[in-house]
């Protein structure tokens, strides 16, 4: 397995960075998952952009330009024989002593390793959520400072369930530890608003189809007849279960089916299942 690590194709022995890198003392930096879809970058200008966004906030220059990028991602499949890929890029303040003004050396890594999906019959029959109290800080940016997300998939499996559906200090439903969430009341598909990652599945969704962005508090959960999660590897994950009690008649909804089908084919196919 080959990575890219600064602009330099290495092997995954020699692939290491210094013990000083600000990334792995402090969690200073940012990163980006995204994949290939029938071989192709998907939704790429959609993570560049949120990479170069996060870069900003926290102060961080990326070292390359899109096209460059672009092209690092293509030779590593080719070099490590990966025809539909799980692509993460994760940019560092590097080795900054205690500096954290603007990098001098940033690690800027290229990861692709072969596309796989969650098991088949969590598409078919649905997952379940526990709902935890926390706030992940600056969550528009995706920042490798993963703790709170950390904290709540830990809980999540401590309960069986497959992703924690987040509260924060006001009741409020922001997303899931490592997904956006949607909810179908009454036909009407909504999402939560504001304070989360804006997860480029959930823009694609809100681009395709008619969505309400609104503030969804933990009280009206009991209300939601249908709910699924959203991610770049996941795709669309229905929810049938939360904190243990049935999502509608705890069967995958109407809209959930419709959208799973025809906005987001199930990722999966004969070729690339698990
Ligand atoms: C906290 C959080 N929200 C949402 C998402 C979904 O984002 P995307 O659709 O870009 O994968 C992720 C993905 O890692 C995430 O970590």
């Amino acid at each position: 397995m080959y990575f890219i690590l600064n602009g330099k194709l290495v092997e995954s022995k020699k692939a290491v960075i210094p013990i000083t890198d600000h990334g792995f003392l402090y969690g200073d930096g940012i990163y980006e998952t995204m994949r290939t879809k029938n071989g192709k970058l998907w939704l790429f200008n959609e993570h560049i952009k949120r990479l170069n966004n996060s870069a900003k906030e926290v102060g961080i220059k990326v070292p390359y330009k899109k096209a460059d990028i672009f092209k690092q991602i293509i030779l590593l499949m080719k070099k490590n024989k990966i025809a539909e890929a799980r692509i993460r890029l994760t940019l560092s303040r590097g080795s900054n002593d205690f500096n954290f003004g603007s990098a001098k050396t940033p690690t800027f890594l290229v990861e692709a390793k072969k596309l796989t999906f969650p098991p088949k019959e969590f598409y078919k029959k649905g997952i379940s959520v526990v709902t935890y109290n926390i706030e992940r800080p600056m969550a528009q940016l995706k920042s490798t400072s993963m703790l709170p997300s950390i904290l709540a998939y830990r809980y999540a499996k401590k309960k069986h369930a497959y992703e924690a559906l987040l509260v924060d200090c006001n009741n409020r439903i922001t997303e899931c530890s490592m997904s956006n969430v949607f909810f179908v009341k009454k036909g009407k598909l909504i999402t939560p608003k504001d304070d989360i990652l804006k997860g480029t599945v959930r823009g694609f969704i809100i681009k395709k189809t008619k969505v309400k962005l609104t503030v969804i508090k933990k009280k009206d959960l009991s209300k939601m007849d249908e709910a699924f999660i959203t991610g770049t590897v996941k795709g669309i994950l229905p929810i049938t279960k939360i904190d243990g009690k049935k999502v509608g008649n705890g069967k995958i909804g109407k809209v959930t089916s419709r959208l799973m089908e025809t906005i987001f084919p199930v990722t999966i196919t004969k070729k690339y299942e698990n």
